[in-house]
């Protein structure tokens, strides 16, 4: 017996070493597979990283390549990925004008309501903004829907103010690409951003405002249309006569300068008193082929129209978050790093909005709790651990960096351009024998580069890096807050 009981607990022993061993083995392997999952997670971080490095000297190429660009598209009409419209404005407030004006500002789907009162000497003593949001339904809808319910904003929003409509000219910035027959006349080429009303596209969408006005029941007429780059410049120069180009990083990106009409080959005929006129780059649609598209850039889906708003879908505020969710969807598809729900929700389009995106890449908490609670609120997933919110933060800087590093580029190619870029113009000390001016300004608005003080970091060093630090000393950049809008008022009132 006692040899059999011996026995059996020698097999026992046995059985349970064998028992043991077979959990470490089986939770090795578990560690193991959770690691590989882990690691293929970190994998489409690096890949990302790696897919969007811009370093200077590829900036650099980026830049000469816009400005030949931007050369072609003065040439010939459609010679250019960049559209270089004429926006018949070639002369700029220059602080004299006075008076009440009223503006409306479209450009995304929240639109605005101006009234501006002037007073000489580049005096605003009053101003009131209005902000509304455009029903998602209008903006892919009707094109008289749109009209009418902009113009019946600006009638009450008038009956608020206790103003009169009596014949009073309208600033209308509209922040779409337009081909201008005048400057308050211009067919609509193609909406960007969050539009579709197709019915609006090759309309005069300044006769579109102010048939819906007379419809609304007021006796009012659009006297300039503007894309509000064009605005944001007005109000840069009222400011300031250094300013000679205004950029917009925000819903859309784009820009626009003062050009000598001479070398506007493709208009040669073009007249105007002062020899200038604004021109609307429609940076947007450029798309640099020395930047490789990632899997996740949203142009890589689509059909590749010719001006398929490529630049724009890499720098702008209504794509960056869906990049980033393109991204996290990808890493929830290869590892569990989100855990089950989250394939479910990362599978919305566009849930991911640039202030969630701006907000995760600044979270600078130890333990990320800021986005912890986007993730959890915005795209409901639960408790995920510091290892991967710290992840995710990677991939919002990632994303930023590249495009506050095009958006850079881009705005060196306009100094190019003009030549204040330091290619033409050499040291300082040339540019003044040269009088060369000292100071270049560029008027800057939009929601991305105002709300998101990283993305000005990595702008601004890229400029330097860029520029090299004597010529950027000599750009400066300068926010004119609700510029689209109050340049519009300002250039109604010049135009009057
Ligand atoms: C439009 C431009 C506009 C920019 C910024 C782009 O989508 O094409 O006209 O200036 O957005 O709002």
């Amino acid at each position: 017996m006692e040899g059999s009981a011996a026995a059996w607990l020698r097999v026992a022993a046995v059985g349970c070493a064998a028992v043991a061993c077979a959990v470490a083995a089986e939770m090795a392997a578990r560690r193991g597979m959770a690691w590989c999952r882990w690691y293929r997670a970190v994998e489409v971080v690096r890949d990302l990283e790696q897919r969007c490095a811009t370093p200077t000297e590829q900036l650099q190429r980026v830049v000469n390549s816009l400005a030949v660009e931007m050369f072609a598209g003065l040439v010939t009409e459609g010679g250019s990925r960049v559209r270089m419209l004429l926006t018949c404005v070639d002369a700029l407030p220059d602080g004299s004008e006075e008076g009440v004006y009223y503006a409306i500002d479209l450009g995304g789907t929240s639109f605005r309501v101006l009234k501006v009162e002037l007073g000489a000497g580049s005096t605003i003593i009053n101003q009131k903004v209005e902000h509304q949001s455009i029903p998602e339904n209008l903006t892919k809808g009707a094109s008289n829907d749109l009209f009418n319910f902009i113009a019946l904003a600006l009638k009450n929003f008038i009956a608020r103010e206790g103003g009169e409509d009596e014949g009073r000219p309208l600033g209308f910035t509209f922040s779409f690409p337009v081909r201008h027959s005048s400057i308050s006349s211009g067919s609509l080429i193609q909406w960007t951003k969050e539009f579709s009303v197709e019915e609006t596209v090759g309309k005069d969408v300044a006769q579109c405002l102010n048939e819906a006005l007379v419809r609304n029941g007021l006796n009012m007429k659009v006297n300039v249309l503007v894309n509000n780059t064009v605005g944001t410049l007005a109000l840069g120069h009222y400011y300031d006569k250094d300013t000679i180009a205004a950029v917009i990083i925000g819903a859309g990106t784009n820009a626009c300068y003062i050009e000598r009409n001479d070398v506007i080959v493709k208009s040669l005929d073009l007249l105007t008193n002062t020899g200038q006129t604004v021109v609307n780059v429609e940076w947007g649609s450029y798309r640099p082929p020395q930047i490789a598209l990632t899997p996740y850039d949203i142009c890589f889906k689509e059909t590749r129209s010719y001006y398929d708003q490529g630049f724009e879908k890499m720098i702008s505020g209504v794509y960056l978050g869906e990049i980033a969710r393109l991204v996290f969807q990808k890493m929830a598809q290869v590892s569990d790093v989100f855990g089950a729900a989250a394939v479910d929700s990362l599978s919305t389009p566009f849930i991911l909005r640039a202030p969630y995106l701006a907000a995760i890449r600044e979270d600078d908490s130890p333990d990320l709790r800021e986005v912890g609670r986007i993730l959890e609120e915005h795209l409901k997933m639960q408790d995920v651990p510091l290892k991967t919110r710290k992840l995710v933060a990677i991939v919002c800087d990632i994303i930023t960096q590249r495009a506050a590093r095009l958006a850079a580029a881009a705005i060196v190619a306009i100094l190019q351009k003009i030549g204040c870029d330091g290619t033409l113009c050499g040291t300082r000390k040339v540019r003044t024998m040269r009088g060369v001016r000292e100071r270049t300004v560029i008027a800057i608005e939009g929601g991305l580069f105002q709300g998101y003080a990283v993305f000005r970091e990595y702008l601004d060093e890229a400029l330097t890096q860029i520029l090299g630090e004597e010529i950027a000393a000599t750009v400066s950049l300068r926010v004119m807050e609700e510029g689209s809008g109050v340049g519009a008022a300002l250039l109604a009132a010049a135009y009057s």
